[in-house]
């Protein structure tokens, strides 16, 4: 597995893989982008770009444009020796691990923004979230030249806004949705269950809890987002200790909430457990 550090040796490499891949059919290049801290759920984007693309790259890098001033840069967890072991094991080829100065060179001014969509769920209680989360994926799609791109429905808003972003920016990489990955007791995986009290990491499980909540509703036939978010509602109240930042559905590629809920709608919440902000979400059917 090779290390890549610059977006110059990132190219490089890219570009070596695709004269490979004329000679050989075209086998597509998969990027998977993380912050690290890497667990089973970045290892299932892993396995599906390996299972697909003929050549995958990771990226790690924790980037510093998509936290608030007051959120969790400094100590959000930088685990990068067993990061890049797992990712080996998992069937990358290489890891891009660059440097903040490498993708925000000094003096750095244009941003991506997807206008609307980066205002709505995260986007609305984390300001400047999304512009950091897209500006840094666009620099990724741009380096790499990736063909497809891998990204988890656990953050399904974040799907959203890079969707219209490649959209709209006309970019060439194919985004690709894996599923959730989940605990035995049904806590979505997150870098940020490593920050959880063994009694925080309990009241944790009331996210999934009312997300599964509004999912049997709305399978016994309930379609009123009205009710399904009372029903996510009722499992919060019953954990006091855990402060909801949002329950909504949502129509998933705009992200503007709907009243019915058809098919495909996204169901979503956000909430606080302790001083980590934990997420989940479903896809209605
Ligand atoms: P990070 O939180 O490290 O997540 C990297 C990818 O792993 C994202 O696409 C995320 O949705 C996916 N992921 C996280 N937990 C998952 C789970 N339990 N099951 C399935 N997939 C999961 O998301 C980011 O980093 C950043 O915003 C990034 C896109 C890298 C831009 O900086």
């Amino acid at each position: 597995m090779e290390l890549l550090r610059t977006v110059a040796e990132l190219r490089r490499w890219s570009r070596a893989l695709r004269g490979k891949g004329r000679n050989d059919g075209g086998h597509p290049f998969g990027l998977v982008p993380t912050m690290g801290a890497l667990h089973a759920g970045h290892a299932s984007l892993i396995r599906a770009a390996a299972a697909s693309c003929g050549r995958v790259a990771i990226s790690i890098f924790v980037n510093p444009t998509q936290f608030g001033p007051n959120e969790d840069y400094a100590r959000y967890p930088r685990t990068f020796e067993a990061d890049c072991a797992l990712a080996k094991t998992e069937g990358a080829d290489a890891v891009f691990a660059p440097s903040v100065e490498e993708l925000y060179p000094a003096g750095a001014a244009t941003f991506v923004e997807v206008e609307g969509l980066s205002n709505r769920l995260d986007g609305a209680s984390r300001p400047g979230h999304f512009r950091g989360v897209a500006t840094v994926v666009a620099k990724l799609l741009i380096a790499s030249e990736a063909d497809r791109a891998f990204f988890g429905q656990k953050d399904a808003a974040q799907v959203a806004v890079l969707r219209r972003m490649v959209a709209d920016l006309r970019l060439s990489a194919e985004i690709v949705v894996c599923p959730i990955v989940r605990e035995p007791d049904g806590l979505a995986l997150s870098s940020r269950n490593l920050f959880l009290s063994a009694a925080e990491r309990a009241q944790a499980l009331v996210l999934s809890r009312a997300v599964r909540q509004a999912e049997a509703l709305a399978a016994a036939g309930e379609r009123r987002s009205s009710a399904l978010i009372a029903a996510a509602q009722r499992s919060f109240a019953a954990v006091p200790e855990v402060r909801i930042d949002y329950i909504a559905a949502v129509d998933w590629a705009t992200l503007d909430p709907v009243e019915i809920a058809p098919p495909g709608t996204l169901f979503a919440v956000a909430a606080w457990v302790g001083q980590t902000r934990l997420i989940d979400n479903t896809i209605l059917n």
